[in-house]
């Protein structure tokens, strides 16, 4: 295996021992036993170095990253995003009630957490006042635990109907049409509009109308109906006043806050192969949704990250369009009969295969990923043999990584193994020792080739239903 993610810790020099751990938990817990002294620093040191969490999907978005978030969050002061908009879709069951969660941190379900929306992220402003009243309906309390950068880009009605437009035509990407494409294009090319632009009233209209005039006339050419000027302007500037109170130099504020020892969790959105750098090119979202977005998109540099989690299916999914080496229509048509795998954004149906271990090695080495988290895996509970995908042919040559051209990866067919199913039900289970012991096998093999620790098992979509290791 070439790749087997040894030496998968960028920023060795930062490590704390395993002994200072219990030290400095107690320290931040008690803030007020915290010497100010000169012995304060000593102490401060310490608590500098607190976890800060990266958490990533391994495959193609969708690994039920929503719900380890929130399991983690437990144990996290600030949940932070750090790239793509709301073509997210993040499910949390709490209490028996379903949350998805688009723009908003999964954090914001738990009391007394902060939740950021970084600079990285693409901000549709009206989505982002539906889904904070839509989350106070449901008694979720959204007040100063929610902070917005002022640097993020907005997401404009001409950027959904560029969107929707592309989606007509030849080499469309199966997108979730929120206009993310056409919005990180404008931030590439220097013509988007920020949240700073909104909260400047006079600035933000005469901005608007240069680029509306600008986008009618492509979208007139596209066969599109052109947008209203005033429209938006008074949309945008009813939800740019509601927005107000939370804005913010997010920037600043994670720096302060680590600076008291506080801990924050990077909660990333769609997966690594949808990454624009090195996800399957053109079929990807526009940011960098592998661990160094979190970095970019929130301005916490690389030196302050401690561990990275990956999260990844017991198989695999993937909505949209491109390749999808191991996908099994039978596979598919049993998932979405037990009514599972439906995009939480789009309601599309999901798209499914084995885990594929050639892309997820890949992921692990992308991602310098530390720990694993498998979910789903009690979508499996009725399958027997379970297939992995452990390379990949490509005219008649065997590879080990996938290739980076679509065509090719397109081609390549899938080298499987097979193992046992437990052929019984899981969700039961709380410890890894009442998991049935095929199921433990696979989710060991399956993160000793994706090289990282396995340290949670989903077996359910409940907070409960899952088993910490
Ligand atoms: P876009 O991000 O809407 O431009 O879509 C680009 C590709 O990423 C499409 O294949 C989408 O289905 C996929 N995608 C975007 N967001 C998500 C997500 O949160 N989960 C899974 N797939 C996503
Ligand atoms: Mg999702």
């Amino acid at each position: 295996m070439p790749f087997n993610g040894s030496s998968r810790r960028l920023f060795i020099g930062r490590k704390i021992s395993c002994a200072a751990m219990p030290l400095t938990y107690y320290l931040w817990a008690s803030p007020d036993c915290v010497p100010k002294d000169a012995s304060g620093k000593f102490f401060a040191h310490f608590r500098f170095h607190m976890a800060n969490t990266i958490l990533v999907g391994m495959q193609w978005g969708d690994e039920g990253k929503g719900k380890i978030i929130d399991v983690l969050t437990a144990r996290t002061d600030i949940v932070v995003r750090s790239q793509g908009g709301n073509n997210a879709g993040h499910t949390v069951i709490h209490r028996g009630l379903k949350y998805v969660l688009h723009l908003i941190p999964s954090g914001i379900l738990r009391h007394r957490k902060i939740c950021v929306i970084g600079n990285g992220v693409v901000i549709d402003p009206v989505a982002l006042v539906t889904e904070i009243d839509g989350l106070r309906r449901l008694g979720v309390n959204i007040d100063k635990n929610l902070l917005i950068s002022d640097c993020a880009h907005l997401v404009l009605p001409y950027h959904r109907l560029l969107d929707e437009q592309r989606e007509l035509r030849r080499g469309r990407i199966g997108t979730t049409k929120r206009g993310i494409g056409p919005a990180y294009g404008d931030k590439a090319a220097r013509t988007g509009l920020r949240v700073s632009d909104l909260m400047q009233p006079i600035v933000f209209s005469k901005k608007l109308q240069a680029k509306i005039v600008e986008n009618n006339r492509i979208l007139q050419a596209l066969g599109a109906k052109p947008i209203s000027f005033r429209d938006v302007n008074e949309t945008y500037l009813a939800a740019g006043k509601k927005l107000r109170p939370y804005v913010t130099n997010t920037v600043v504020y994670l720096h302060r806050a680590m600076d008291r020892g506080k801990q924050i969790l990077f909660e990333g959105a769609q997966g690594t192969f949808l990454d624009i750098d090195h996800g399957t090119y053109p079929y990807v979202t526009s940011s960098n949704t592998t661990a160094g977005g979190a970095c970019t998109g929130t301005g916490v540099p690389p030196h302050r990250m401690d561990r990275v989690v990956g999260v990844m299916k017991a198989y695999s999914t993937r909505v949209g369009d491109g390749a999808l080496p191991t996908e099994d229509a039978q596979l598919a048509q049993m998932f979405h009969n037990l009514g599972r795998e439906f995009g939480a954004t789009t309601g599309r149906k999901r798209r499914c295969g084995w885990f594929d271990a050639v892309a997820t090695r890949y992921a692990g080495m992308i991602n310098g990923i530390d720990e694993v988290a498998i979910t789903n895996l009690d979508g499996l509970d009725q399958v027997d043999p379970i297939r992995i995908c452990v390379g990949y042919q490509l005219h008649g040559k065997r590879l080990d990584v996938p290739p980076c051209d679509a065509t090719q990866l397109a081609n390549c067919e899938p080298v499987y193994e097979e193992v046992a199913g437990w052929n019984t039900s899981i969700n039961r289970a709380r410890k890894f020792s009442q998991l049935p012991s095929a199921a433990r096998k696979y989710v060991r093999y399956l993160s000793e080739l994706a090289g990282g620790k396995l340290s949670m098992v989903s077996v359910g979509p409940a907070r409960g239903e899952t088993i910490v290791l």
